[in-house]
C-alpha cells in the first residue's frame, strides 16, 4: 500500500502523513526532508548553490539516513544528526533552488522509491512531498492533493515558528510557493487525486477522512 499526499507549503501534509500512518501501522517518508538534506549538506560544505554540478554531485555523495518510523523521525547526514538543522530558515530560503536541480531530483526521486519499495513488506508507507502522485509513485493506491488557502498555511507556519518576522513568514509560504511553482509536475492533481481542502479542519478531521479514503 502506497499513500501519496502532496500540497503546498503549510497545507498540513507533514502532520496529516504522520498521523494517517501512524494510525494505520504503516511507515512514513517526509521527501521534503531529503531536499531539506541536501541543501544543508550543499550550504555547510560552503557550495556556490548556482553551481548546478557540483550540487549535484554532492547529493549523489551524501551518506542520507532518514526514519520512517511516524512516531520518532531523525534525518542524519554524512553522520551529522541534522533534523532540527535543516528546518532552519537559512535552509527553508534556499531549498527550491536545489529542488529546482533537475539531477539532484532524479537521485533523490531514485533514493526515495528505494525507500518505499522497502516499506512493502511491512504493510506499506505514507509518502508525502510535491510530485509524490504524479512523478514519485505514480501507482500509488491513494493520491491526496492537500490544499489550504494562503492565509490559514501562513498563521500556522507562523504559529509553529513562533518568533519569526513577517517577511520570513512570506519568504516560507508565499515565495517558495512561487519558486515551487516552476516546477511543471508539482502540485497538479493526477489521476484519481482526491482533493481535500484543510482550511475549516482540524488536523484531528484530515487524518480522520484521508485514513476512512484509504480503507474503502
Ligand atoms: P506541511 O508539511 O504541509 O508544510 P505541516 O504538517 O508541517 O505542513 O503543518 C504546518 C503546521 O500546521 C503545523 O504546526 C501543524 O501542526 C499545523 N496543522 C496541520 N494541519 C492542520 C489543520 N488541519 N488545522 C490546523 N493546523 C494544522
Ligand atoms: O514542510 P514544507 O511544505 O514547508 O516543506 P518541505 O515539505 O519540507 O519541502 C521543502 C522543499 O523541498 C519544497 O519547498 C520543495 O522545493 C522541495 N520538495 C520537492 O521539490 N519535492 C518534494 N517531493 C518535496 C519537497
Amino acid at each position: 500500500m502506497i499513500i501519496a499526499v502532496d500540497g503546498p507549503s503549510g497545507s498540513g501534509k507533514s502532520s496529516t502523513a504522520r498521523g494517517v500512518a501512524s494510525r494505520l501501522g504503516l511507515r512514513y517518508l517526509d521527501t521534503g526532508a531529503t531536499y531539506r538534506a541536501v541543501t544543508w549538506s550543499a550550504v555547510d560544505r560552503g557550495l556556490d548553490l548556482d553551481d548546478t554540478a557540483a550540487v549535484a554531485q554532492r547529493a549523489r555523495e551524501l551518506e542520507l539516513e532518514i526514519s520512517t518510523d511516524p512516531e520518532r523521525q531523525f534525518v542524519i547526514a554524512d553522520g551529522t544528526d541534522v533534523t532540527a538543522a535543516i528546518r532552519e530558515p537559512r535552509i527553508s530560503e534556499v531549498v527550491s533552488k536545489i529542488a529546482t536541480n533537475l539531477d539532484v531530483r532524479k537521485e533523490l526521486i531514485r533514493r526515495q522509491r528505494a525507500v518505499i519499495d522497502a516499506a512493502q513488506p511491512s504493510g506499506g508507507i505514507v509518502v508525502e512531498g510535491r510530485d509524490i502522485a504524479t512523478v514519485v509513485a505514480t501507482d500509488a493506491e491513494l493520491k491526496v492533493l492537500l490544499t489550504a488557502d494562503q492565509e490559514a498555511r501562513m498563521a500556522r507556519r507562523g504559529a509553529e515558528l513562533g518568533s519569526v518576522t513577517a517577511e520570513q513568514l512570506r519568504d516560507q509560504i508565499v515565495r517558495r510557493d512561487a519558486d515551487d511553482a516552476t516546477v511543471s509536475e508539482f502540485q497538479v492533481a493526477s489521476d484519481g487525486a482526491v482533493t481535500v481542502d484543510s482550511t475549516y479542519m482540524t488536523l484531528d478531521e484530515v487524518v480522520e477522512v484521508i485514513s476512512r479514503l484509504a480503507l474503502e
